[in-house]
């Protein structure tokens, strides 16, 4: 679509940044979210509000009222009954905490605004500060802690969340995310809050789960609205096993925590240390969940996610096209047609690699980083100057921190897999496939080196496709000892982090894209080192709708990899023409996964016309601002979505029908996001 007129709207007043009301008020806000601290030295911190911004007389009032407030990181010992943000076993062995607060502090750094709270054990030489980051362009307060042990022997630590947030018990609703495992990705739940405690969590040890995802979304005035009501958004950016829990007891109060999953990981810590926990990311809106979702996005785009707010090139990735069947002729082919079509990168996927045990199907070679010259003679080298030569960009898969028993890399290193010795292996993907230990340095090293080799061969490689298809079966590091041996999922994800930061500050323009097996694929602690995700292997257009519709909740569409494939579908064997398949991927960040050798000229034509007019929607659905419409879910038979360029001078609407009905009556849809006082000239595409 393209504007025809264009005229300026002021934006809305809004609320000035105001660091602190007073010395016992603590506001911690943006223009349109605010959380505001009790804080008084020698007491308890309270949370005393949390929402949209209030004016400062409110503040004030809050306090003359005499606000209680709840305690904002409850410890364990002085309440035990209630849910417990941190609990410590002290050096002699006393189970209880009692924080009060020390001292506090606000200040601007690096375009944002930040709120430091100490609290201090009332006996042991125990601190925790809370820390808060606080981004006005997207709305958005980052919230974690810092644990320290200021004593000289160490402590444990059995609980260590990131954030305790209180809600006002009323019509609360919670909106989240779960796959039924693989190719069924971020289902949308929706339910209201009710007696008793839920837990969301992940103990799948890797940096994506098969199951639920670590975003939630709590809306505050009943059933959840697209466009409507007061919305709270929460997302742990952790890659590692993380916990959700809302525990709804006595009063009037649900109480929401967040952080790394303790379970089977108390940590010890040493005198002088200080862990830090994972951000969590916090936003309000009144524009319900949509509202929290454009906060979420923009918040990624320009702070969250590596190259935001760069444009993604339209890709052919070759795994459904040639899965394990890689020959330099046939991606020589594959580049030229992606070339002939107007796209701008080819992807080679699994099955590139193995000398001894040539990776010709799942169960071997993961490991063996070395190229297979029987299938490709040239090496990499040679591919990346084919695609020179047809004027794409050239990029490979990898899966680093895996491998196979049917490997060398297992021969030689027996001692790298996450395994419990003495007990039978439990195997993943193929019956073969084991986890490296990342907690043990060597083996990071090796991680990194995967990428820096082929970087250092190939320095002109763009791309590289990084996948993880096992979790963390077993509990056993052989690198740890044995009194750390709970320390193996906090420590492997430490060691997963230093090697992407490795990665990141040599190679700073790779665009890599996380991919996964199963339900959670993607969190916002992994998206700062990726630049995108593969939302699923189930490429149906009509399942990702779906799939589409939940991702879209707090994951922008410039990461979220959207491909045109073949028919009959190679999941769900369901045949949708072409056209479909095109509107659907176009919602996101456009590719395509398929054998263009098996489509027609016809075919052909209507794809690189499709490309082409994706390119002049790419900024807008990939920079722009999401509403959604019309929800799959609610059985209307269609579900529909938009992006609205930040100034509102064009936009894309989306609308899928969802089942083909004789005569069947689809309803109209009403756009959002729109300028009332533009006009606006409808263009349609892919006719
Ligand atoms: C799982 C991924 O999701 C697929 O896209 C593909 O890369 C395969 N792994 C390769 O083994």
């Amino acid at each position: 679509m393209r504007k025809l007129t264009l005229c300026v709207i002021a934006a809305a007043a809004v609320a000035a940044y105001s660091p602190s009301v007073s010395a016992d008020n603590l506001r911690v806000a943006s223009s349109g979210t605010e959380l505001v601290l009790k804080a008084e030295k020698g007491k308890e911190l309270k949370i005393v509000y949390f929402g949209a911004p209030i004016a400062a007389s409110d503040a004030a009032q809050l306090r003359q009222a005499g606000s209680a407030g709840l305690p904002a990181y409850p410890a364990y010992g002085l309440d035990c009954p209630s849910e417990a943000a941190i609990a410590v076993t002290h050096a002699d062995g006393n189970m209880s905490t009692q924080l009060l607060t020390d001292s506090w502090k606000q200040y601007s750094a690096d375009g944002a605004s930040f709120t430091e709270v100490l609290l201090r054990d009332s006996y042991y030489p125990f601190e925790v500060k809370l820390c808060y980051k606080v981004w006005d362009d997207s709305d958005m307060i980052e919230t974690w802690t810092e644990i320290s042990n200021l004593g000289k022997k160490p402590v444990t630590l059995r609980e260590f969340k990131s954030v305790c947030l209180p809600i006002r018990r009323g019509d609360v609703w919670m909106s989240h995310f779960s796959g039924l495992d693989w190719a069924d990705e971020c289902h949308l739940t929706q339910e209201p809050v009710t007696p008793g405690l839920k837990v969301i969590k992940s103990r799948e040890g890797i940096r994506n789960t098969r199951f639920a995802h670590a975003e939630i979304m709590f809306s505050l005035d009943g059933k959840p609205q697209e466009n409507s009501g007061r919305t709270i958004g929460a997302a742990l950016c952790y890659g590692g096993n993380y916990e959700l829990k809302i525990d709804t007891e006595r009063f009037d109060w649900h109480t929401f925590f967040a952080g790394i999953n303790e379970d089977n990981s108390e940590y010890k810590l040493e005198g002088k240390e200080t862990f830090t926990t994972p951000v969590v990311a916090l936003t309000y809106s009144d524009e319900g969940l949509g509202g929290v979702s454009r906060n979420f996005h923009r918040w990624a785009r320009k702070h969250r996610l590596a190259h935001g707010e760069t444009l993604r090139k339209i890709l052919l990735n070759s795994w459904e096209g040639v899965y394990f069947d890689v020959n330099e002729e046939g991606m020589d082919r594959m580049m030229a047609d992606i070339a002939s079509m107007g796209g701008e990168l080819f992807v080679m996927d699994d099955g590139w690699f193995g000398v001894k045990y040539p990776r010709s199907q799942n169960n071997c070679g993961l490991g063996d980083w070395t190229v297979d010259t029987q299938k490709l003679p040239h090496g990499v080298p040679g591919l990346v100057e084919c695609a020179k030569k047809h004027g794409v960009k050239f990029g490979i898969w990898i899966e680093p921190e895996m491998t196979n028993s049917i490997s060398e890399l297992y021969e030689k290193h027996p001692d790298w897999v996450i395994t419990s010795p003495n007990h039978d292996v439990v195997y993943g993907r193929g019956g073969t496939q084991m986890v490296l230990d990342l907690s043990n340095p060597k083996v990071q090293d090796f991680v990194f080196g995967v990428v820096d080799n082929l970087m250092k061969e190939n320095p002109e490689l763009d791309y590289i496709k990084w996948d993880a298809n096992t979790s963390m079966l077993m509990h056993g590091s052989e690198y740890l000892p044995a009194d750390r041996q709970s320390h193996l999922n906090i420590e492997y994800y430490r060691g997963f982090a230093k090697v992407c930061e490795r990665i990141r500050a040599k190679y700073p323009d790779l665009t890599i894209q996380a991919c996964a097996s199963g339900g959670g694929r993607v969190n916002y602690g992994i998206l700062p080192w990726f630049d995108e995700f593969w939302a699923s292997d189930n490429t149906d257009a009509l399942q990702r709708v779906y799939i589409h519709w939940g991702t879209s909740y707090f994951f922008p569409a410039i990461a979220m990899g959207s491909h045109i494939s073949a028919v009959p579908n190679h999941q769900t064997y369901r045949t949708v023409p072409l056209k479909y398949r095109i509107d659907v991927a176009m919602s996101g960040r456009l590719g395509m996964e398929i054998q263009p050798a098996n489509m027609t000229e016809e075919e052909k034509e209507i794809c690189r016309r499709a490309i082409a007019d994706y390119k002049t929607i790419r900024p807008v659905v990939q920079l722009g601002d999401i509403y959604r419409l019309v929800s799959p879910y609610d059985g209307h038979n269609l579900a529909s979505l938009m992006y609205c360029s930040e100034d509102k001078s064009q936009a894309a609407f989306f609308w899928w029908k969802l089942e083909t009905l004789k005569n069947d009556h689809l309803p109209r849809v009403r756009m959002a996001g729109l300028d009332p006082e533009k006009s606006y000239k409808v263009h349609e595409l892919n006719r």
